[in-house]
C-alpha cells in the first residue's frame, strides 16, 4: 500500500433519537475517547422525508456540522434499508414474500425487494439528494450504501417483481428456452419449458425443484443485490470522491460478497462474536469455555475473508477493509446474550488490527431506551453516563497513537479458497442432512490458524492464487478449466477434496466423473460418495475419521493412496503436486491432513495451545489468549521485544511483539 492508513476507531451514532442539545456533548465524549470516525444517517428516511418529496435535511446538516466542528469524521449511510411507511403504502407490492408465499411487512426493516424496479428508483432519488447534499462535505470520509444487504433473510425473494425479473435474467443467459432445458436438464419429469414466460420462481413445489433451476435463482438474486448496490455507488461517484463501503455480515452467504465488493472501495463487515457464538457449529464443551469472548477462529475468518473483499476493487495491495459494528457488550438478538468476559472487548479490537483493519467501529454509541434494540449495550448507558466499553475505547485509542500503528498487509503463503456458489451448490443439495461448505471450509481454517500462521481467504481467481505456497480448496463445487489451469500454473501445492470440481455450472455432474477439471492436477476417479449420519463416522486411524462425508476414489498413474479406513478403504490420495481428501474431516483429521499439507508446501508452522493464535503484521506478531487461564507463552516468544502485553499471557488477553 502506497500510504497506509493509520488504524483507528470509530463509532455508530443516531442523533435522531436525542435531543440536539446533546450532540455537542456527544461529539466532546466521542473525541475523548479517541473515537475518529463516527457512521450516521442509514436508518433516518421517515426523518428526513416526513411526506413524499418535501424533504427536512436540517436536523442531518445539524449534525455534520456539529460533529466537523469536533474533527470527527463522518461516514455516510444511504437509508434504503428501512423505506418509510408512505412509501410502502404507495407501492405495496415492493415487499418481499417468503418462500411461504407470505408478504413481509412494513414495523421492522429491510421490508423490500430487491427486484422491484420502483423502489429502486426511489432508492435512487433519496441516495442523489444525499450524495449532492453531502458529497463534498468536508467532514464526510466515507459512505455506506444501504445497510448489511441480506440481513434477517432478504435477498431472496418470491414477489412477483422477483418472477418477472428472473424470467427476463433466464432469456438473457439462454437466449433460448431449449437450450435452458437442455443446461438443467429438464426433459427429467416432463419439466421443459416452451416459453421463458412458462418459468416460475422455484418455490411451492410439490417435491424439491431442480437443483439447476434453484441454483439459477440463486445466482439471479445475489445479481439483484450487485445492480442494487451499484445503482447506489454510480449516483455517489458522480458527486463525491469519498470511497464507498457497505457493512457485510457474519456467516452469511446469500449473494457473492466479491461480485458486490467491484463497486465498493472497502469492505467492511459487522462483528458480534459472542452474538455468533450460537450460530457456530462447535460442540457444548467450546461454546461454554468461550462464551463471552466468543469462537477464536470465526470472527479472524471473517477478517481475512472480508479483507479479500476489499482488494477486488482496488487489487491486492491497496485492498482497504473496516469493522463497521463491533458488539461492546451484550446484544439483543442471539438467543442468549451473555457479557464479554474482562478483556474480550480489547482482545476483538486488536484481532482486527492485527489483520489489517483501518477502522475499528462500536455499535452504538448510546444505548436506546425504546424499541427493538433497547436491551442492545453501547459505548453509553440509556441515561448517557460511561458503560464500560467506552473505557475499553479510551484505552485502545491511546495505544494506537502511542504504536502509530498503520493498516498493512502482506499477502500470505497460504490462501483457503471461499466461493458463494458452492455454499448455494450445497445448500441445494447436501446430499447428507448437515452437509454444509462454509463450515467444510471452516474446519480446515481452524486447522490452520491452530498452526499458527496467517491464511488469505481468496476467491477462485486466478490473481488470488498466484505466488501462493499451498492452496487449500474442499468442496468447491464447479471447478472451471481456467481455474484448474490457474491452479496449475500457480505452482502451489494444491489440497482439495471432498466434492471439490464434481459439478459443472449447470449442476450437472462433469462429464468425466468428479474431481472433473482437477483431473489435471492428480489423476483420480470418484465413482461413488456416501454421506453417514453423525453416529457412525467412518473410522481411520487413531482419533482421525471422516464424519458425514465419504468418498470412493480410484486413483490412476502417478497417484499414491493412503490410510486405509477400518472398512478397507483408502483416504488420502497424493502425487508430487496436490493431495486429495477423500471425506469431511473431523477436528483431528483436518489438523492432520493441514500439518502435511503444510509440510509438502515448505511452510513453517508451530502447533498451538488450543487456546491460544497468532497473527503476524508486518514486523509485529499478536498473540491471543482466548481461554480462561493464564497461558505461559515466553518460548513463542524468545527474547524478542515487547510492544504491549506481557509473556505469560492472563485470560483474554493481547501480547504484541516485535519479529
Ligand atoms: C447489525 C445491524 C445494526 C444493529 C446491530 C445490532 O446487524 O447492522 O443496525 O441492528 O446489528 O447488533
Amino acid at each position: 500500500m502506497m500510504n497506509p492508513a493509520k488504524q483507528t476507531i470509530g463509532v455508530c451514532y443516531y442523533p435522531e433519537h436525542w435531543p440536539e442539545s446533546r450532540w455537542e456533548e456527544d461529539a466532546r465524549l466521542m473525541v475523548a475517547a479517541g473515537i475518529t470516525h463516527v457512521r450516521i444517517g442509514e436508518f433516518a428516511w421517515s426523518k428526513l422525508e416526513p411526506n413524499p418529496g418535501a424533504y427536512n435535511f436540517d436536523w442531518l446538516d445539524k449534525s455534520f456540522d456539529v460533529l466537523h466542528r469536533h474533527g470527527l469524521k463522518v461516514v455516510l449511510g444511504t437509508p434504503t434499508a428501512t423505506p418509510p411507511k408512505w412509501l410502502v403504502d404507495r407501492m405495496p407490492d415492493m415487499l418481499a414474500v417468503d418462500e411461504n408465499g407470505q408478504i413481509r411487512g412494513f414495523g421492522s426493516r429491510r421490508h423490500y425487494c430487491f427486484s422491484h424496479e420502483e423502489y429502486r428508483k426511489e432508492c435512487a432519488r433519496i441516495t442523489t439528494e444525499f450524495a449532492e447534499r453531502y458529497g463534498k462535505h468536508p467532514a464526510l470520509i466515507a459512505w455506506q450504501t444501504d445497510n448489511e444487504y441480506g440481513c434477517h433473510d432478504t435477498v431472496l425473494s418470491y414477489s412477483d417483481a422477483a418472477l418477472k425479473g428472473f424470467r427476463n435474467w433466464l432469456a438473457q443467459k439462454y437466449q433460448s428456452p431449449d437450450a435452458m432445458n437442455r443446461a438443467w436438464g429438464n426433459i427429467f419429469w416432463s419439466m421443459e419449458y416452451r416459453s421463458f414466460d412458462e418459468v416460475e420462481l422455484p418455490n411451492l413445489t410439490v417435491t424439491e425443484p431442480n437443483p439447476a433451476h434453484v441454483m439459477d435463482f440463486r445466482r439471479y438474486s445475489s445479481d439483484q443485490v450487485k445492480s442494487f448496490n451499484k445503482l447506489q455507488t454510480d449516483i455517489i461517484r458522480k458527486h463525491s470522491n469519498a470511497p464507498i463501503g457497505h457493512n457485510f455480515m457474519g456467516s452469511y452467504t446469500d449473494f457473492d460478497h466479491y461480485a458486490v465488493s467491484e463497486d465498493l472501495d472497502i469492505a467492511t463487515w459487522d462483528s458480534y462474536p459472542i452474538g455468533f457464538l450460537d450460530r457456530d457449529s462447535s460442540d457444548d464443551e467450546n461454546k461454554a469455555r468461550y462464551l463471552g469472548v466468543g469462537d477464536p477462529d470465526l470472527q479472524a475468518f471473517h477478517h481475512d475473508l472480508y479483507r479479500a473483499c476489499g482488494e477486488v476493487r482496488n487489487g491486492a495491495v491497496d485492498g482497504r477493509w473496516w469493522v463497521m459494528e463491533q458488539q461492546p457488550g451484550p446484544v439483543n438478538w442471539a438467543p442468549y446474550n451473555p457479557a464479554p468476559y474482562p478483556g474480550a472487548v480489547e482482545l476483538w479490537a486488536w484481532e482486527a488490527f492485527a489483520a489489517g483493519a483501518e477502522l475499528v467501529s462500536y455499535f452504538r454509541w448510546r444505548q436506546p431506551s425504546f424499541a427493538q434494540e433497547q436491551m442492545h449495550e453501547a459505548l453509553l448507558l440509556p441515561n448517557g453516563e460511561f458503560n464500560e466499553g467506552y473505557h475499553v475505547c479510551e484505552k485502545i485509542s491511546k495505544m494506537l497513537k502511542q504504536m502509530d500503528s498503520k493498516a498493512q498487509v502482506v499477502r500470505a503463503d497460504v490462501a483457503l479458497v471461499f466461493d458463494y456458489e458452492s455454499q448455494w451448490a450445497w445448500e441445494i443439495q447436501p446430499q447428507g442432512k448437515d452437509f454444509s461448505y462454509i463450515e467444510l471450509v471452516m474446519r480446515y481454517y481452524r486447522a490452520l490458524r491452530r498452526q499458527g500462521i496467517n491464511v488469505d481467504v481468496i476467491p477462485p481467481t486466478k490473481e488470488a492464487v498466484t505466488g501462493r505456497k499451498l492452496i487449500i480448496m474442499p468442496g468447491m463445487f464447479n471447478v472451471s478449466e481456467d481455474f484448474a489451469a490457474a491452479l496449475e500454473s500457480s505452482k502451489a501445492v494444491i489440497l482439495a477434496g471432498p466434492r471439490s470440481g464434481s459439478k459443472d455450472e449447470n449442476f450437472q455432474i462433469v462429464q468425466d466423473l468428479p474431481p472433473g477439471a482437477l483431473r489435471k492436477l492428480i489423476n483420480i476417479k470418484i465413482t461413488r460418495v456416501e454421506s453417514r449420519p453423525p453416529h457412525s463416522p467412518v473410522l481411520l486411524q487413531d482419533d482421525l475419521a471422516f464424519e458425514g462425508w465419504r468418498e470412493f476414489v480410484v486413483p490412476e498413474a502417478g497417484v499414491s493412496a493412503s490410510m486405509q479406513s477400518e472398512d478397507g478403504h483408502d483416504a488420502i490420495f497424493e502425487n508430487d503436486r496436490m493431495i486429495y481428501l477423500a471425506g469431511r474431516p473431523n477436528a483431528p483429521l483436518a489438523d492432520y491432513i493441514v500439518t502435511a499439507a503444510l509440510d509438502k508446501a515448505g511452510v513453517a508452522a508451530t502447533r498451538l495451545h488450543r487456546d491460544i493464535r497468532v497473527r503476524d503484521n508486518n514486523n509485529v506478531r499478536y498473540i491471543f489468549n482466548y481461554g480462561p487461564e493464564t497461558i505461559d507463552c515466553s518460548e513463542l516468544i524468545g527474547d524478542a521485544q515487547l510492544v504491549f502485553g506481557a509473556a505469560s499471557l492472563a485470560p483474554r488477553s493481547v501480547t504484541a511483539y516485535k519479529l
